[in-house]
C-alpha cells in the first residue's frame, strides 16, 4: 500500500484561497489538484482489489457526495450504488447522538461493500455504520475515507483505504460543512478561527 500522504507538513507550498473564499477560509489544507491526483490513485488501488468482486458502494450522505462520485468514475469495474443518511445531530464541530436519515435500498447480503465516507474522526460514525451493515451479512465490509483525523480518535477503527492523514483542525469543502455551508468549495480549507464560538 503506497504511504497516506500527511498534508500536515505541506502548507507553506499549497496555493493562495481563491479570492471568492477569503472571508471565510484561513488556508487550502488540500488544493484540486492534490485531491485529484490521490483521488487517482486510490482508485487504481481499489480497482485491483475488487477485480471480479460482486462490488456495491455505500456512500455515506452527504459530505462524501463529491468524493464518490470522482472515485467511482475511475474504478472501471461493475458495481452499484447506494447511499446510506447518518446525521449526528451536529450543529457545529462536536459530534452528538448519531440517527440515520436515509436507509439502504439495495440487497446488499452476500455482496461485497465499500463504504465511501468524507472524514473519519473520532471514529463514532464508522464504527456504528460498520455494525448496522454487518447485521445484514455482506460478503466482506471495506471502508474507504478521503481524510482521517488520528488525534481525535475515541472508538476503535480504522479504514481500509486512507486519501489523506490531517491534522487536528475543522475543515471544510469538496462536500464538507460547517453548519451546512461550505460543502461547494472545490477544495479543503481550515475556516477562520471567527467562525467558531470561544
Ligand atoms: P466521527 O463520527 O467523529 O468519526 O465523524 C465523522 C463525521 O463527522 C464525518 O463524516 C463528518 O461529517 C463530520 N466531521 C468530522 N470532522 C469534520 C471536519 O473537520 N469538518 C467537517 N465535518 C467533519
Ligand atoms: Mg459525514
Amino acid at each position: 500500500m503506497p504511504a497516506i500522504p500527511n498534508t500536515s507538513d505541506a502548507g507553506k507550498r499549497l496555493p493562495r484561497v481563491p479570492t471568492a473564499w477569503r472571508n471565510a477560509v484561513a488556508t487550502v489544507l488540500i488544493s484540486e489538484k492534490n485531491l485529484r491526483n490521490r483521488i487517482t490513485e486510490l482508485s487504481k488501488e481499489i480497482t485491483r482489489d475488487y477485480l471480479n468482486a460482486d462490488l456495491v458502494i455505500v456512500s455515506l450522505l452527504r459530505g462524501s457526495l463529491f468524493f464518490t462520485a470522482d472515485l467511482i468514475r475511475q474504478i472501471p469495474l461493475p458495481m452499484e450504488l447506494d447511499f446510506l443518511g447518518v446525521s449526528s445531530y451536529r450543529n457545529g464541530t462536536n459530534p452528538g447522538l448519531l440517527t440515520i436519515t436515509k436507509e439502504l435500498e439495495l440487497n446488499i447480503t452476500g455482496r461485497d461493500l465499500l463504504l465511501i465516507d468524507d472524514i473519519l474522526d473520532t471514529g463514532q460514525t464508522l464504527s456504528f455504520v460498520h455494525q448496522k451493515l454487518n447485521e445484514l451479512h455482506p460478503k466482506s465490509l471495506k471502508s474507504c475515507v478521503l481524510l482521517d483525523k488520528p488525534a481525535r480518535r475515541s472508538h476503535p477503527v480504522t479504514s481500509d483505504y486512507t486519501g489523506f492523514v490531517i491534522p487536528n483542525q475543522f475543515v471544510v469543502g469538496y462536500g464538507m460543512d460547517y453548519k451546512e455551508r461550505f460543502r461547494n468549495l472545490p477544495f479543503i480549507g481550515v475556516l477562520r478561527s471567527e467562525f467558531f464560538p470561544s
